[in-house]
């Protein structure tokens, strides 16, 4: 499988740091904590961790509001601990990503405090000011993706700021040279010390127009979506300008080898796709979030993978993701059993899978109680389901510990403690040896990694598909329904099963009965 580059053989998991293991008792996951799991994630066969943000940080949207670009925030540990982390991650064969965050630094940036100073200083335009309109109201409509205005009134100077997400969040204005050479040093900083890529947030939203028009409002609004929903992000987001900016952050990563710059992005797939660039120049991975929010059907799934792999550029790698920090989790979007129908499907299709942690042990969304919450998208616009702290809970490694092995201290956000890693360990017919077996088997069968996907087609609850590679063909049937169901593959030999005892089994032509929510593997 030697001409891949190793993002495209691997698989990728994703670390929320806050909730995977805490090492000092304060209830917050940290990077010792991880460090010291590492060998769990070797041991379950991935190939990269990216850690969402673990840069000093207010943590007005949990690291995702940056006061420095270029140092660790103490809750997590220090840079010494990081090398720790990459160097004990690089020995055990695992690469290391970290997730930039360009688009808006925290308001307690000194690069912010300086620009709100004074409308002289010259960082002043490094972020985007505006005078207020003729009645003294913001510059324009736009509106903030955490509810209301996106646009903050600056006494001192007396001129708005913008703000996609908080208040706390001011956005860079990447039409400033000085600021995208600012953050090219910034990856520089990370790629001199050894990390292997970055995950970009909000890559589609960077540049805004340039006129600062109105948005117009979005016909298919429904009361209860969130307030931005209101707008059509015609003039706040996938500017053609944005390209320009992406091309030139993989040429600086081109300069440091192979390594791996994938973007966070929320649009149609026909948007999504000009991410990859024009001549292959752009994002290696821009997120395929399609499986998020796919209607659980065969129907839908099978028409979902023919038109991303259709609409693909040639040079594109595709790639899926089934669970992150923004989402309901997945078993609480399909329910136990298709998860582990889902769990076969992502390990399966073509092009790099992205896991999310806990996913492995088929962690459902916490309950949080009210006086608990902590996400500020809940908070500002509650009882939308924008609240994020459910699919956020800490890690659940071993329920008859106290903390579940997360924490000795009080956990920053409640535990579940209905399933764990030491549960499932031992236990074959767990969601944790599905996931390991997958993942072994995905290692040793080419045609899962760089084989052609064919014949997708959904025949009732089921979905089928081919992989196949040289003289290597494999047949993937996927259940999505509760009743049996039986269908016709020609003669092939189980290699997998989401249910116990038929690895081995032979196939005959004549019919296989799949189980309500089986998935199989076979050798055809
Ligand atoms: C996307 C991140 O995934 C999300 O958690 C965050 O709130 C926003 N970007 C703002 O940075
Ligand atoms: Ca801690």
């Amino acid at each position: 499988m030697s001409e891949l580059a190793w993002w495209q053989r691997g698989v990728i998991y994703q670390v929320y740091p806050r909730s995977f293991q805490d090492s000092n008792g304060d209830g917050i996951g940290d990077l010792a904590g991880i460090t010291w799991r590492l060998p769990y994630l070797a041991g379950l066969g991935i190939d990269a961790v990216w850690l969402s943000p673990i840069y000093p940080s207010p943590m007005a949207d949990f690291g995702y509001d940056v006061a420095d670009y270029c140092d660790i925030d103490p809750m997590f540990g220090t840079l010494g601990d990081f090398k720790q982390f990459a160097d004990r991650a690089h020995e055990l064969g695992l690469k290391v990503l970290l997730d930039f965050v360009p688009n808006h630094s925290s308001d307690r940036h000194p690069w912010f405090e300086e620009s709100r100073s004074s409308r002289e200083n010259p960082k002043r335009d490094w972020y985007l000011w505006r005078d207020p309109a003729p009645d003294g109201g913001p510059p324009n409509n736009w509106l903030s993706r955490m509810g209301g205005s996106a646009w903050e009134w600056d006494e001192r100077t007396g001129q708005y700021y913008y703000h996609a997400f908080l208040r706390e969040q001011p956005d860079l204005n990447w039409r400033n040279p000085q600021v995208r050479r600012a953050m090219d040093d910034v990856l520089r900083f990370w790629l001199d010390r050894g990390v292997d890529g970055f995950r970009v947030d909000v890559l589609w939203l960077l540049i805004k127009d340039a006129q600062f028009r109105d948005n117009p409002p979005n016909p298919a609004y429904e009361p209860g979506q969130p307030e931005h929903h209101r707008q059509l992000q015609t003039y706040t987001e996938d500017q053609p300008e944005v390209h320009e900016i992406v091309r030139s952050m993989r040429a600086t990563l081109d300069e440091y080898g192979e390594r791996v710059l994938i973007g966070e992005i929320y649009l149609p797939v026909p948007q999504l796709v000009r991410y990859y660039g024009a001549n292959g120049d752009g994002a290696d991975m821009p997120f395929n979030f399609q499986l998020l929010n796919a209607a659980w059907n065969a129907g839908e799934i099978a028409r979902m993978i023919r038109d991303y792999d259709s609409a693909l550029p040639e040079h594109a790698w595709p790639n899926w993701v089934l669970g992150n920090h923004d989402n309901p989790r997945v078993a609480s979007r399909v329910g136990a059993a298709q998860a582990r129908v889902a769990a076969v499907l992502l390990l399966t299709l073509r092009g790099t899978p992205t896991l999310y942690y806990g996913d492995e042990i088929g962690m459902t969304d916490g309950e949080i109680p009210p006086d608990q919450v902590q996400d500020p998208a809940e908070i500002r616009q509650p009882g939308i389901g924008q609240g994020r702290d459910p699919e956020r809970t800490p890690m659940q490694w071993d329920a008859a510990l106290p903390g579940a092995g997360f924490t000795n201290g009080r956990s920053w956000l409640p535990i579940s403690t209905d399933t764990s890693v030491r549960a499932q360990d031992g236990d074959p017919s767990s969601m944790l040896s599905l996931y390991r077996r997958l993942l072994e088997l995905r290692r040793s069968n080419a045609a899962l990694v760089q084989g052609a996907i064919e014949n997708v087609a959904a025949t009732g609850d089921v979905l089928t598909f081919e992989r196949h590679y040289r003289g290597q063909r494999l047949f993937i049937a996927l259940n999505m329904g509760a009743a049996d169901a039986v269908m016709q593959p020609r003669s092939a030999v189980v290699l997998l099963s989401t249910l116990a005892g038929r690895e081995g089994l032979a196939l005959p032509e004549s019919g296989y009965r799949l189980a309500g929510s089986e998935a199989i593997i076979a050798a055809i």
